[in-house]
């Protein structure tokens, strides 16, 4: 190996310290830019769909395991019905030579990995077998220098093996190296990337001198908001989305983060990759479905086409969603589609029962999921037993789910306002599952719901709004730019199941997820409902002050309606804000500053022929507390003069 020269090393060490930074923030991040940030890369338009290793075999994949998945995809017809991905997770590796660093795979697993007359191992026949079922391969990997496996599954027979640094087979120190291997090399469509490499591998952490690991200092303490340094997982992210641009120039591969809903991945996912997880790993149970479900049920509008909420793979066919639990494997997959997660089955497919079969492969709750518009799911009701979940769809008609989320029978009522339609005409219902027309109703419906039972319907009706639409039914057109939440706080909201691997030995579950505060949908920041001076909206959003919301208007809509002012619930009440529009950049209209306890104000503005809309909510007293704010009814019409 020549040396490299101190110039090319300087320039090396400055170019790789701009590239763990966060990316330039604009000197005022309120300011707006008129620009739609997302990536939106033909991989990510809808929710990925596909197959993944983990939940089916955690390391015990073989490569006649996975090719049988991605042939059973195509058998069954699934690949047809959008499901392409075939993603290998934990396990596959060997180790990461010493003598370049290049990531050997274990070819006593996969086979087709071993070049001949060669030192070399190569994924690439076993890509190209899976391309050639007409799919596409993903891969896994870390965004530390171990893997979770190296912590989690140490009875397992495929962790990597060797030194202390043949074991680092993560991505640490090695970005554009691996990278360029699995994007370029092999032609992997898909990275998700982990994070316990950051997080389990501490010098006070047992399994790090038990197993003679470097020890790297953590960066994200689960649960613990202040001690974890957002900005350094967040970098470190940016650097592996920076390779993967660099290495797949036609903007087709996938990113799916894997930071389990901690270091604020919530509010920066969206600018990185693809898809992040909300939560940590799903079991099959119950319990743990209701905790991921919730990490990412409160988070509509941070999700939009190209950039999804991913509450964790599908775990039907196994434990409480077996072929014996179809009410219950039914949900599981009717609240995965109305929410727009990734629908990533993971459950061995050589063979596996018609029942689930039909539920992986129903597609009519798919096209919910796979909706172009791109709208997550939004909660019109939330109770602890019941929840009502309410997606617009692309043809004008809504997806809606009602989740019993307890062990007894329930009694629904489902009504014209969840739905935003009238009251006064006609609503037509579908029940999804079996494609049933359900009489027609009028203000509202009852329905019976059996335990854990989800009813999930499509429903069309009269807008309440004539010609308009509330913002918070569109979340797939909002970018919640800049969020307002200045220090992160737990989300006490999201549910806190036993622990499935310590059971009750600790002193109790506690909250783990930061991001409450954050942009709501009908709802303020902290959870009450919205209201201003004592008047209340039943639609909106709710934001904190120091915020930034966009809008892909893309010259559809022609006119923008709110109430706006300080919500009733604010923590601050000394702090005054201000409310402006933009469109592409101009400043359309804006408030004075408002006060606590005065009166909603209207604010409009005409935004016929605007591409970007921005919403900024700004406060002026400079106190470090932000104010919580309304953006009460905020509509958008498609004529000029309605609203
Ligand atoms: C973590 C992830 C899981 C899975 C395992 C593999 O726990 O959250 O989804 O990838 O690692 O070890």
């Amino acid at each position: 190996m020549t040396r490299p020269k101190p110039l090319a090393l300087l320039l090396c060490v400055l170019f790789s310290m701009a590239a763990s930074q966060p990316q330039a923030q604009t000197i005022d991040p309120l300011a707006p830019t008129g620009r739609w940030p997302i990536r939106d890369g033909s991989a990510a338009r809808t929710p990925p769909m596909g197959w993944s290793s983990w939940n089916a075999f955690r390391t015990e994949i073989t490569e006649d395991k996975v090719i049988g998945a991605a042939e059973a995809l195509v058998s069954s017809g699934l690949a047809k019905r959008g499901y392409v991905y075939v993603n290998i997770d934990d396990g596959w590796w060997l180790q990461r030579r010493a003598s370049d660093g290049r990531l050997q795979v274990r070819t006593q697993l996969f086979p087709s990995a071993v070049v001949q007359g060669s030192a070399d191992t190569s994924f690439r026949p076993f890509v190209d077998r899976i391309h050639g079922l007409g799919l596409k391969a993903g891969i896994y990997t870390d965004i530390g220098r171990n893997a979770c496996s190296q912590a989690y599954d140490l009875e397992s027979p495929n962790l990597p093996v060797g030194s202390t640094r043949e074991r680092e087979v993560g991505l640490y120190g090695h970005v554009d190296q691996d990278i360029q291997l699995f994007l370029k090399d092999w032609k992997f469509d898909y990275l998700k990337v982990d994070a316990c490499g950051l997080a389990d591998f501490g010098a006070d952490q047992s399994v790090v001198a038990a197993h003679a690991y470097r020890p790297m200092p953590p960066a994200i303490v689960r649960g613990r908001p202040a001690q974890t340094d957002a900005s350094k997982i967040r970098g470190l992210y940016e650097e592996v989305a920076a390779a993967i641009r660099r290495h797949d120039p036609a903007n087709a591969a996938f990113l799916s983060i894997c930071a389990w809903g901690q270091a604020d991945v919530r509010q920066w996912g969206k600018d990185v990759g693809q898809s992040w997880r909300t939560g940590e790993d799903i079991t099959p149970s119950w319990s743990s479905l209701l905790q991921s479900f919730d990490s990412a049920a409160g988070r509509a509008l941070y999700a939009h086409p190209g950039a999804w909420n991913d509450p964790d793979m599908l775990f039907i066919g196994a434990g409480e969603f077996d072929e014996h639990h179809l009410t219950e494997a039914r949900s599981h997959f009717s609240l995965w589609a109305i929410i727009n997660a990734p629908l990533l089955i993971g459950y061995d497919l050589r063979q596996a029962p018609q029942a689930l079969l039909d539920i992986w492969g129903n597609s009519d709750v798919i096209a919910i999921n796979q909706d172009p518009a791109g709208h997550q799911g939004v909660l019109a009701y939330s109770a602890d037993d019941l929840q009502i979940i309410v997606k617009t769809l692309s043809d004008g008609s809504k997806a809606v789910a009602l989740f019993n989320r307890s062990a007894t029978s329930l009694q629904a009522t489902l009504t014209a306002d969840h739905l935003k339609f009238a009251k006064d005409a006609p609503i037509a219902v579908r029940e999804v599952w079996n494609q049933q027309a359900l009489p027609a109703f009028t203000g509202e419906m009852a329905l019976t719901l059996a335990p854990h039972e989800t009813r999930l319907l499509r429903v069309n009706g009269k807008r309440q709004l004539p010609g308009a639409l509330y913002l918070s039914e569109l979340p797939g057109l909002v970018n919640v730019a800049v969020d307002g939440v200045r220090q992160s706080e737990l989300d006490p909201t999201i549910r806190r199941g036993m622990s499935p691997w310590s059971g009750s030995r600790s002193d109790g579950e506690r909250p783990v997820y930061s991001g409450w505060g954050g942009a709501q949908a009908d709802s303020a920041p902290y959870g009450t409902a919205l209201a201003v001076g004592g008047r209340s909206f039943a639609s909106g959003i709710g934001i904190l002050s120091g915020s930034r919301i966009q809008i892909k208007n893309e010259r559809r809509f022609a006119r923008f309606t709110a109430s706006v002012g300080i919500d009733d619930s604010t923590r601050n009440r000394k702090g005054s804000v201000r409310f402006s529009i933009y469109g592409d950049g101009r400043l359309l209209a804006h408030t004075r500053e408002l006060a606590f306890g005065q009166a909603p104000v209207a604010l409009a503005a005409n935004v016929a022929g605007v591409n970007i809309i921005e919403l900024v909510a700004r406060t002026h007293d400079g106190s470090a507390q932000p104010v919580s704010t309304a953006w009460g009814s905020a509509a958008l019409s498609e004529a000029a003069g309605q609203q």
